[in-house]
């Protein structure tokens, strides 16, 4: 695949996200040959620059092998300074757009990548749309890709989704969720539609719990001011859990047409039971909070203490919920989550929990292992997946115990590209399948909506957990309770 004619314009050109990810990216895609030449690069942001220092700010953060197509991009780069509100920015845009077109043969196509604080996505779009900027003429193309947070609550991504609307129209959006661009998540479609295996027991008949757990060894280091509004309810479980949950649940899609998968997924959001009244809130949903921890040799600091935190701060860093999906398929099985910073583990995985045989005690003595079989999908580190089952321990006695057949990824020589490789080469393509759609955005908000208000008003003071610790006791209530545990995830 290869990136057609058009501008790739990144606002917020001198911000963080352009430096550390999206540069390297293009970078990895020039020297990989997936750009066209006919692919220009514009950046916009406050910052004075002219177009020489911006090409040089380019090379820099993106210093690689400097392929001749890398250098090639870097050496036509155009810049616009300016405010995001200042109407004058856009039309000093539109001028050196219609240069590109001219110039570079860009043929009036457009990808403006919002790589700023996500308050000034509705401001931008706005304002692209009222300096003409936002519509495709004739045979061209314009899209958006905006990232993730799609609001702050079900109400103010209505009103993003508004702004970004009078703007572009619903097909022009891409939304950005970098899980979707990590291979093993793909691999989550693979595993489900290229093999006839798994089928027939990915149901309620023959699993009996799914577990998703996204656990960091991290703290939120230097993004403590960022981390108090946002939460680890908004920055992980609203996005990154609800669609590898739904992936990993949907049903079949008719076609890999990105509509039709994307309309399963959201089909399986809404079969989500939303948890709307307070007692089962309480009872279904865990929130948590780090406190200082690890061993001497590496003490962490509790996230009150980090910097940019309120010493008082109540915002959650460990989230546990059980879900429940009203379906055909899936009703009776929960569905357990877990996420959060510093925990013991740095993983990502998806594990189906199958039902017990029904007569274990077939294989008597306390020696017989009772953890369930199930299929892990592990989506880092050491992707890859692994069946675990019951086996025979050699010897006199008839003693069962878990071995696992396990598949890596590394088995295969390619390489896995960058998930932000992989989002700019599809949004320049224009293929939205990994990116999410507005009914999608607004159907998780309904999920963790509810949740948030409760614990906004909730005035029991947050339950806390070590550092290097798997949470609060409650997240693990949570599941015992239902005669279950977590699966040990290391
Ligand atoms: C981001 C969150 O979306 O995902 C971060 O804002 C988190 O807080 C990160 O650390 C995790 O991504 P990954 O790819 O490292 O699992």
């Amino acid at each position: 695949r290869r990136a057609p004619a058009g501008v790739l314009v990144i606002f917020g050109a001198s911000g963080d996200l352009t430096a550390r990810k999206l540069l390297p990216a293009l970078e990895q895609l020039a020297d990989q040959g997936a750009l066209t030449p006919e692919v220009a690069l514009v950046g916009v942001a406050r910052t004075p620059m002219s177009d020489g220092e911006f090409r040089d700010y380019c090379r820099q953060r993106a210093p690689g092998d400097g392929g001749a197509r890398w250098r090639e991009l870097t050496d036509t780069a155009r810049y616009v300074a300016g405010d995001y509100d200042d109407p004058a920015t856009y039309a000093r845009l539109a001028e050196v757009l219609e240069e590109c077109d001219r110039d570079r043969g860009t043929a009036g196509n457009r990808v403006y990548y919002f790589s700023t604080p996500p308050r000034l996505f509705g401001p931008i779009a706005l304002s692209l749309g009222k300096a003409g900027l936002s519509r495709p003429g004739d045979g061209e193309s314009v899209r958006a890709v905006i990232e993730k947070p799609f609001g702050w609550d079900e109400d103010s991504a209505r009103a993003l989704y508004a702004d970004l609307t009078t703007a572009f129209s619903e097909e022009q959006i891409f939304r950005i969720d970098h899980y979707l661009a990590k291979e093993t998540v793909q691999n989550l479609l693979a595993l489900r539609f290229a093999n006839s295996i798994f089928e027939p027991i990915w149901n309620r008949t023959w699993v009996d719990n799914v577990q998703i757990t996204v656990a960091e060894t991290i703290g939120v280091g230097d993004r403590g001011g960022f981390y108090e509004t946002t939460g680890a309810m908004r920055d992980i479980v609203q996005n990154h859990v609800l669609q590898v949950l739904s992936l990993f649940l949907m049903e079949p899609p008719t076609s890999f047409h990105p509509e039709a998968i994307r309309d399963e997924k959201v089909k399986l959001l809404r079969a989500i039971r939303p948890l709307d009244e307070e007692a089962e809130i309480a009872a279904n949903a865990v929130r948590g909070q780090y406190t200082r921890g690890g061993t001497r040799e590496d003490l962490m600091a509790g996230y009150r203490e980090e910097s940019g935190v309120d010493p008082l701060s109540a915002t959650e860093t460990f989230v546990a919920m059980r879900l429940d999906i009203d379906n055909w398929r899936w009703t009776g099985v929960p569905v357990y989550v877990r996420t959060g910073k510093r925990l013991p583990a740095r993983v990502t995985e998806v594990a189906m929990q199958f039902r017990q045989p029904p007569q274990l005690p077939l294989f008597p003595g306390p020696s017989t292992e009772s953890e369930p079989d199930a299929l892990v999908v592990r989506v880092q580190p050491d992707e890859g997946l692994s069946l675990r089952f019951g086996a025979k321990v050699p010897g006199h006695a008839f003693r069962v115990q878990k071995a696992s057949m396990d598949f890596s990824y590394s088995s295969f020589t390619e390489q896995s590209p960058d998930a932000y490789e992989r989002v700019i080469l599809d949004a320049l393509v224009g293929d939205p399948t990994l990116f999410i759609r507005a009914d999608e955005v607004g159907r998780s908000w309904r999920i963790v909506d509810p949740v948030l208000r409760f614990w906004a008003q909730d005035d029991r003071p947050i339950p806390l957990y070590q550092a290097a610790t798997w949470g609060p006791p409650e997240a693990t209530t949570l599941v015992t309770r239902d005669g279950r545990s977590w699966r040990q995830s290391s």
